[in-house]
C-alpha cells in the first residue's frame, strides 16, 4: 500500500517564502521540503489501484495558475496552521474537478467536503491566530502537479513526488 495524494508542488522560491512564513509563525513548522498544496487526497492505495490512477491521469495538462496566498488561519480541531487564498482562481477549482472526474471511474470516491485550498504550515499548533490577511502575500506561479507518496522515515513523514505533470505553456 502507498499513501498517495495529488498536490501542487512549490518551486524553490515559493518554497523558501512559505518556509520563511512558517518559521515566523511557529517554532515547529512543517519541514520546508514537505510544503505543498493538496489537490486530492487518495489515501492508502493498493498497487493495482495506484496503477489505475496513474493511467487515468495520463496526459493531464494542468493550466497555468498563479496563486496569491494572502491569508493565514488555524483550524481549531486539528490545530492546523495554514496559508490560504481569499480568492481561489476558477482554474484551480476546475483542476481539482478534473482530477476527481478522471479518478472516479477507477473507484475513487471524492471528498464530500468542499475543497479548501491551503498549505499546511504547522500541525498541533498552539495559540491559534484568528484568520488574518498577510501584509505581504506570497505569489506562487504554480507550474507543477505531482502524485506524491507520504513515506514514514526515521526523521518523520516525508512526501516524495512519484509522478509530475508540468503546466502547459
Ligand atoms: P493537509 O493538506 O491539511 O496538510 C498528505 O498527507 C497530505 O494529504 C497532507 O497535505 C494532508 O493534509 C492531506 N491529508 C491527509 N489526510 C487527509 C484526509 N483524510 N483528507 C484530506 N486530506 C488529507
Amino acid at each position: 500500500m502507498q499513501r498517495l495524494f495529488l498536490a501542487l508542488w512549490p518551486d524553490a522560491d515559493t518554497r523558501r517564502a512559505l518556509a520563511r512564513l512558517a518559521r515566523n509563525l511557529t517554532p515547529q513548522p512543517v519541514p520546508a521540503h514537505n510544503l505543498h498544496l493538496t489537490l486530492v487526497f487518495l489515501g492508502a492505495t493498493p498497487a493495482a489501484q495506484a496503477a489505475a490512477y496513474r493511467a487515468a491521469l495520463a496526459g493531464l495538462q494542468p493550466p497555468p495558475l498563479t496563486l496569491a496566498l494572502d491569508r493565514i488561519g488555524c483550524w481549531r480541531g486539528p490545530r492546523v496552521l495554514w496559508a490560504g487564498l481569499s480568492q481561489p482562481p476558477a482554474a484551480l477549482l476546475a483542476l481539482v474537478d478534473e482530477l476527481n472526474s478522471r479518478l472516479q471511474p477507477c473507484g475513487f470516491v471524492p471528498e464530500a467536503r468542499p475543497f479548501a485550498a491551503h498549505v499546511t504550515l504547522a500541525r498541533h499548533h498552539r495559540d491559534a491566530p484568528a484568520q488574518c490577511e498577510l501584509a505581504e502575500p506570497i505569489h506562487w506561479p504554480a507550474r507543477e502537479v505531482v502524485l506524491a507518496e507520504s513515506c514514514s522515515t526515521a526523521d518523520g513523514v516525508r512526501y516524495a513526488p512519484r509522478l509530475r505533470w508540468a503546466v502547459e505553456g
